[in-house]
């Protein structure tokens, strides 16, 4: 069975809108093909020219039906217990019903329906993307918001000041177009606009729209992390600094055309209204295409990589790259590393590739052990400071060493107390969490053998087929994640060859329906065939007492089972930056226990997915976390609240060494 699956499609037909007969029928994809900017209304007219086949529609929803079967947090969702019972209420397999039930002549409203449902559930490992349709096209507006204070403390949305400056570089062949089609005296003056007070976003309050947008934005529970999400904000990644323009600034649907803002300039007193066009770039991912045939056969059918695949099967190399990996949130992981389990979240936009304005780039030098996304800095004489935009990069082995040597750097550099930036990290190796939280914190209960959460796995009936194979010997070269022999039971010794882990399994009624759990799993990192590249220390390299964790609770999967296990277990206290002062801010979130897509012998078995036709991906959280505080339930519907909301301000905002001074001065020095 394969999680991570795709097919071929059967074209609907297409309908044109005839205006002149004498005119041969464009071709809607046509007029986007091969061009790199276009409108999002060009972009629809393509999109909404196909029809939804039966075929694909029926396939679409076996697919997801039968994934979700795994999805261990489905009837969690349906009413999220406190403190997130107003955030998650979506009863997924209801609604698949419905849409099954539902005839669309659109194979785009279609992916709509779908895309909503499942974003509903909050829940960034449990996303329907599917490539024809998401990040084809980004669509942006040239103006990114953030969420500053006036002299009184109150906080209002702005168009960011740094907004012209980022767009300029990042859109240089597309500037103009908005500079001209800015109305009247704004013609031209778009960089007038950067930091301008925005009063209304379509006749409405702003945070109506910030609202709006966090009812659809899905990823993580709390209401104030999609809000936030709204907003630009800054990520470490391989290559350097980037940034992100927020779900204002960029779309990864052409949903809208324009937006109407009511601003105040800077230095100015009297309000303006000004329309001003999005515009719809083609996506880094996207198969270059030229009409429909192309556009469909390069983007909307299976592709090898797309479905699970028997890797006992001779001769048959892995393809390069699977197409779940192209939406996960983490630098591309290189072919000698993909055997290590990850983490990580789901998302239909890919990764930033804009730049953080370098009067905005923290100066401070790189120290050994610097690699990819984790960087090691010493911010002053003390304290120490580790950025981790991903908890994974390209290599494993240099990403695990990294973490030794950086820790290590910063020790000898008279580093006493850390600051640690994890701000929009969706997650990444899951040892990697385990080594660092371990060499900080020193050989202790919680760190050893391994610093991570226990955890239980779904049991449906196919999982139970699924442990039956494992234990007829299925998985001799123990290739599989969930080979028993790559796993711990509770007393974190490994589960007994030949026996089936997953069954029996412990039966629960989650909101009034019958569910099902595997027995308790512990140790998994470091793992037996993988050691850590280096022992760690014998003794706590730092005080946990002096860490301080900063970010903007956009911190999901493997990164939250950091934050989790460090502030629950250590003491660790968390810093979010950012956020409407009135709402709770939750340092992290989509905490899940592992989200896989693997293969086993069991293709052909009735209740699993078929190969997918198209070219998608559904995601799926199959463990859950077993909760510090309340051991009873899932870690996932805990409570993660910041020790701090540092709200930000001109000065602190995406700007991040000025944050860590600032945090620093308030809980550290
Ligand atoms: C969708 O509805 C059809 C017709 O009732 C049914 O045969 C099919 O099994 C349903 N698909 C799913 C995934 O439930
Ligand atoms: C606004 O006024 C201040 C103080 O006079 C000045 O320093 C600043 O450059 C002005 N900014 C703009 C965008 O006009
Ligand atoms: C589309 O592009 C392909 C590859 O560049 C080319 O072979 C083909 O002729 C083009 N088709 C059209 C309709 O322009
Ligand atoms: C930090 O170290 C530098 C160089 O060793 C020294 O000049 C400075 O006084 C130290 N500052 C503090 C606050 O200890
Ligand atoms: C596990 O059991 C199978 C037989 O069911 C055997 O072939 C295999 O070698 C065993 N593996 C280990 C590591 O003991």
């Amino acid at each position: 069975m394969a999680f991570a699956l795709r097919s071929i499609i059967a074209l609907g037909g297409l309908h044109f809108a005839l205006s002149n007969p004498i005119q041969t029928p464009k071709d809607p994809c046509a007029v986007i093909g091969g061009q790199t900017w276009v409108s999002p209304k060009d972009v629809r007219a393509c999109y909404t020219s196909v029809r939804l086949d039966p075929i694909i529609k029926a396939n679409i929803l076996e697919v997801i039906t039968k994934t979700l079967a795994f999805h261990a947090s489905l009837n969690y969702q349906i009413q999220a217990p406190p403190p997130y019972n107003d955030d998650v209420q979506e009863d997924l397999m209801t609604d698949l019903a419905r849409i099954n039930a539902t005839d669309y002549a659109l194979e785009y409203d279609f992916h709509l329906a779908l895309s909503r449902a499942t974003k509903r559930l909050n829940d960034g490992h449990a996303v329907w993307v599917n490539a024809c349709y998401v990040s084809m096209f980004v669509n942006f507006i040239p103006l990114p918001l953030n969420l500053l204070p006036d002299d009184r403390g109150n906080q209002d949305v702005h168009i960011a000041h740094e907004a012209f400056e980022v767009v300029s570089a990042e859109f240089p062949d597309q500037i103009d177009f908005w500079q001209d089609a800015l109305p009247g005296n704004f013609r031209g003056q778009l960089e007038s606009l950067s930091g301008a007070k925005v009063l209304a976003i379509n006749g409405r309050p702003p945070f109506d729209e910030v609202n709006a947008n966090a009812a659809i934005s899905g990823g993580y529970q709390a209401l104030g992390t999609r809000q936030n999400a709204f907003f630009s904000s800054y990520r470490r990644l391989s290559e350097g600094w980037t940034y992100l323009l927020g779900d204002f600034a960029q779309k990864s649907l052409p949903l809208d055309d324009q937006v109407e803002l009511t601003v105040i300039r800077v230095n100015r007193t009297s309000p303006e209204t000004i329309t001003v066009p999005y515009r719809s770039r083609i996506g880094p991912t996207a198969t270059p295409f030229n009409d429909t045939a192309s556009w469909r056969s390069g983007n909307c059918v299976a592709k090898p990589g797309t479905n699970g695949r028997n890797i006992y099967a001779p001769g048959e190399p892995p393809p390069e790259t699977s197409s779940v990996e192209s939406f996960e949130q983490q630098p591309a992981i290189g072919q000698a590393s993909k055997m290590h389990a990850v983490h990580v979240m789901l998302h239909d936009t890919p990764l930033s590739t804009v730049l953080l304005p370098e009067h905005l780039q923290p100066t401070l030098t790189p120290l050994p052990g610097s690699y990819g996304a984790a960087q090691f800095h010493m911010l002053d004489n003390k304290t120490g400071i580790i950025v981790l935009g991903s908890l994974s990069d390209k290599s494993y082995d240099n990403f695990m060493s990294g973490l030794y040597h950086g820790l290590l750097s910063l020790k000898s550099a008279g580093g006493t107390q850390l600051l640690i930036d994890v701000t929009n990290n969706g997650g990444g190796f899951v040892c990697a969490t385990s080594y660092l939280h371990r060499i900080i914190a020193g050989p202790k209960s919680t760190t050893e053998p391994q610093a991570l959460l226990d955890k239980r796995i779904r049991v449906g009936p196919l999982a139970k087929e699924l442990g039956r194979v494992f234990s007829a010997g299925g998985d001799p070269a123990m290739l599989m994640l969930f080979n028993p022999l790559r796993l711990s039971g509770a007393d974190s010794q490994p589960l007994k060859n030949g026996t089936n882990w997953l069954d029996p399994s412990f039966d629960v009624i989650v909101n009034g329906r019958p569910d099902s759990f595997s027995q308790v799993l512990s140790k998994e990192c470091p793992l037996g065939n993988y050691p850590y590249p280096f022992p760690p220390p014998d003794e706590a390299l730092f005080d946990t007492k002096k860490v301080v964790i900063i970010g903007n609770g956009k911190c999901a999967s493997a990164c939250s089972l950091f934050l989790v296990t460090m502030g629950k277990h250590e003491g660790v206290r968390n810093v979010v930056v950012g956020g409407k002062k009135d709402v709770k801010q939750q340092y992290c979130g989509a905490v899940g226990g592992q989200a896989s897509h693997f293969t086993a012998k069991l293709k052909n078995h009735p209740l699993a997915p078929p190969d997918l036709l198209v070219d998608g991906v559904q995601g799926i959280v199959w463990r859950l976390g077993i909760g510090i505080d309340n051991p009873g339930e899932p870690e996932e519907w805990q409570d993660h609240l910041a020790d701090l909301n540092l709200p930000l301000t001109r000065e602190l905002v995406n700007n991040p060494l000025a944050i860590w001074k600032e945090v620093t001065r308030r809980m550290l020095n």
